[in-house]
């Protein structure tokens, strides 16, 4: 079942979705959490801050999985995931460092397999998710799996698609943006006990809303989320505005 749900804007798309973060926390202090980056989930991310340090929401029993991360891209790069992660959330809540689990995006080529399995094992050593958080790409991509991603994939290191480099251009400055990425796969995200896709601003309607009519197909990678049992969207009114009702 897909559930909706409509903030005026992003700021209360954002609150909504800590929301959702926060019952987890509190239902099951050590809750396991996979979590997205790029613009949509800043508001979230600013919000969970703003309740760890004025209401006490603790993250120190949870374990966080980042859900992707560019490759190859040193850890310490300022794109990369990891750093992204860290900075709008994890240096400021009381997660352990031991407790963010990420994809290495400074590993070799002929490491990626392994570091694509440990981290499969990671994830089923902590229990699996509970709780996964999700943007959607422009081509209904999630995570990095792109359009015709295997609805069973497991993390892996795949191709970027060429809208998604075009896309992340401006935040690369000049400097070439990375081919490949690594991502948790769309079989191990549709593994996760509960999702949550936040998509916010104009930008997102008419993909957010294909997602939510066109019938669940690998070509459109977020429209698999139709299959699973417990999924809600959190949008704003921008990015709901084309959905059929
Ligand atoms: C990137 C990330 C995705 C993210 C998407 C949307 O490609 N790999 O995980 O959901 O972009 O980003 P934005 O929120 O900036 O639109």
């Amino acid at each position: 079942m897909n559930r909706i749900q409509i903030g005026a804007d992003a700021d209360a798309a954002g609150r909504l979705a800590a929301g959702v973060v926060e019952r987890a926390l509190r239902e099951r202090p050590a809750a396991v959490l996979a979590l997205p980056t790029g613009a949509t989930p800043r508001p979230l991310y600013r919000e969970l801050v703003r309740r760890h340090r004025e209401q006490g929401l603790s993250f120190a029993a949870a374990a966080v999985f980042g859900l992707d991360e560019y490759w190859p891209l040193a850890p310490e790069h300022p794109q990369s995931f990891r750093r992204f992660l860290r900075a709008e959330l994890l240096d400021h809540v009381d997660l352990a460092a031991a407790r963010f689990h990420m994809l290495d995006g400074g590993a070799a080529a002929g490491a990626l397999e392994r570091v694509c399995a440990a981290y499969e094992a990671a994830l089923a050593a902590a229990g699996g998710i509970d709780t996964l958080l999700l943007g959607i790409g422009l081509n209904g991509h999630l995570g990095f799996n792109e359009p015709g991603a295997p609805r069973r994939g497991r993390t892996r290191v795949v191709e970027l698609a060429e809208l998604t480099r075009a896309r992340a251009a401006a935040d690369f400055g000049g400097e070439e943006v990375p081919r490949h990425g690594l991502t948790m796969g769309l079989g191990t995200i549709l593994e996760a006990r509960r999702i949550v896709v936040l998509a916010t601003g104009a930008g997102k309607a008419d993909i957010v809303a294909l997602a939510l009519a066109a019938a669940p197909d690998e070509a459109l990678p977020a429209s698999l989320l139709r299959e699973h049992a417990a999924v809600e969207w959190i949008l704003d009114r921008a990015a709901a505005a084309r959905i059929e009702r």
